[in-house]
């Protein structure tokens, strides 16, 4: 049923590999498409307008800048100034669906709900009734990355009183937008809020406090997730009937060999870089997961630790995150085999999760890969990592691939274009073995700031002419192959956009 086809490339790039499933699958009416954003990566407009400062605004001002091109994203796609322009190619692309997320400090600039910024809310308030009036549908991330800076100082989320600043705040967003907005997603990424940010200094702020602040913050970030749950269950939910999910970045982890030892290996892998954040809202116990929780405790024993770096949820803790997600939203890019024996990292940092959890990571050449060293995929991966999370869930979930793309350099359209449609395919193949899909969200609209990356790294459906005064938007081969299955609802492997349908002027 797999099958394997060569292209013959009459375009600058080739298509490459691409896995095509049974011919005539159709995505459901009612499946969302759409594009992924994040506030800081788009926006721009750091400070005007009475935002205040955010993590990611203090982080890139850092001297020297920690961005590998030196960059910061004070401009970005000036989405703050220009959002019509960027709803207009959503338009163009004919997606019905955007998920964008709101700027905490432009709506509440000390961090707090003592002040709301009347310009911050009308910001989202223009882009909201903008993509409701082409009858595309916003989703909603409340949190992606940028969080306050005051609330930083006070510890962020290594300080429990967080859950209740993050309360306020949701309380806030529900309330000004919740009449419009029917999808909301509370945090993005626990892992990467917490795992970087907090362990080691490539994401803001940069903590660099590992196998202690980061397992801190995989605990509150998750009770936050669940109080904003919670709170639009008792006051907005009757009123608004809309859904609240969380959104994790789900890598697909397997053994690199059938030995017991990978085996082991790439369970306590994937509990320390996935399940730890998905367990707890996801799993019939609730809580960490057993084994990796085990791990910390005995060596935080070792090192002198009178408590496990890992704070366990009490069990009303535990009864409070579980069950707090209508949805599950998975970012998906990555795939890994894991091995117990080889690529183990040597010396590793103590106390840090690499210590805690040392095993080595395999990317087989013969994967594709994209321009980012660590992103490469292994056939099927978005499948298997929903089949994984309805097996160990045992439950039936809804999901939203809330962001899926791929990172290639100029002229290498081609792997772009099979990523999509090998993850769509993958869509496919879910929704033939029962699994309840019910969205996809393409990372990304156009390149943008890609956090340490800086601009270097190039994930959009659209680029940029920078030699043009006006900064014209052009889009990719893959940005018609993508309007291609939106407006066809299949994945036609024959499709290539004509040299004619890509001349600039025709715009999409
Ligand atoms: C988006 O922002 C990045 C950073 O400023 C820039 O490199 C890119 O060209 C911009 N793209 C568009 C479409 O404006
Ligand atoms: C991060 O912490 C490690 C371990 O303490 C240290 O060696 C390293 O220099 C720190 N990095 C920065 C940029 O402070
Ligand atoms: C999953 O839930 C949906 C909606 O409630 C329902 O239509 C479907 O039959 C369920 N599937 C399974 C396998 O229970």
């Amino acid at each position: 049923m797999k099958t394997v086809i060569f292209w013959i490339c009459v375009v600058s790039s080739c298509p490459g590999l691409a896995r095509v499933g049974p011919a005539g699958r159709q995505f459901p009416p009612d499946f969302l498409f759409g594009t992924s954003s994040a506030s800081y990566q788009v926006e721009g407009a750091w400070n005007e307008d009475g935002k205040g400062e955010s993590i990611w605004d203090r982080f890139v001002h850092r001297d020297p800048p920690p961005a590998k091109d030196g960059s910061t994203g004070d401009v970005a796609n000036d989405s703050y100034h220009k959002y019509k322009r960027d709803i207009q190619m959503l338009r163009e692309l004919g997606v019905n669906t955007y998920r964008f997320s709101i700027s905490w400090t432009r709506i509440l600039p000390t961090g707090f709900s003592n002040y709301i910024n009347p310009l911050g809310v009308q910001y989202y308030n223009n882009v909201i009734d903008e993509l409701l009036k082409y009858n595309i549908e916003p989703i909603v991330t409340i949190f992606h990355f940028d969080l306050p800076q005051s609330l930083q100082d006070l510890g962020g989320f290594a300080n429990p009183l967080i859950e209740g600043w993050f309360e306020d705040y949701a309380r806030v967003v529900f309330g000004l937008y919740g009449d419009r907005v029917k999808k909301w997603i509370t945090i993005n990424e626990p892992r990467e809020t917490c795992s970087e940010a907090y362990g080691t200094v490539t994401s803001a702020p940069g903590l660099n406090f590992s196998g202690f602040a980061d397992y801190l913050c995989a605990k509150y970030v998750l009770i936050c997730h669940a109080s904003a749950y919670r709170l639009y269950d008792r006051e907005f939910r009757a009123s608004q009937g809309g859904e609240v999910g969380i959104a994790y970045s789900a890598s697909w982890y397997a053994p690199a060999t059938d030995s017991v030892e990978d085996e082991l290996a790439t369970e306590l892998k994937r509990q320390s870089e996935l399940t730890i954040y998905v367990d707890p809202v996801f799993s019939e116990e609730g809580g960490f997961p057993a084994e990796l929780s085990t791990r910390i405790a005995q060596k935080s024993a070792e090192q002198g630790y009178p408590f496990s770096r890992l704070p366990a949820f009490t069990e009303e803790e535990k009864e409070f995150v579980r069950g707090t997600a209508d949805f599950l939203g998975v970012n998906h890019y990555c795939s890994f085999l894991i091995s117990a024996t080889k690529n183990l990292q040597e010396n590793p940092r103590v106390p840090s999760l690499a210590d805690d959890v040392n095993v080595g990571l395999v990317i087989p050449d013969e994967w594709p890969h994209s321009a980012l060293s660590f992103m490469a995929r292994s056939p099927n991966s978005l499948f298997n990592v929903l089949s994984y999370f309805n097996a160990r869930y045992n439950k039936n979930i809804t999901y939203y691939i809330t962001e899926n793309g791929w990172a290639v350099d100029e002229g290498l359209e081609g792997d772009r274009i099979a990523n999509y449609r090998d993850n769509l395919e993958g869509v496919l193949d879910s929704l033939d073995a029962g699994i309840r899909v019910k969205g996809f969200m393409a990372w990304t609209l156009m390149d943008n700031y890609e956090w340490i990356s800086g601009f270097s790294v190039k994930f959009g459906l659209y680029r940029v002419d920078r030699s043009d005064s006006e900064l014209r938007r052009i889009p990719r081969e893959t940005a018609f192959v993508y309007k291609e299955i939106i407006k066809t609802r299949q994945i036609d492997h024959n499709y290539y956009p004509t040299t004619k349908e890509m001349t600039i002027d025709d715009g999409l």
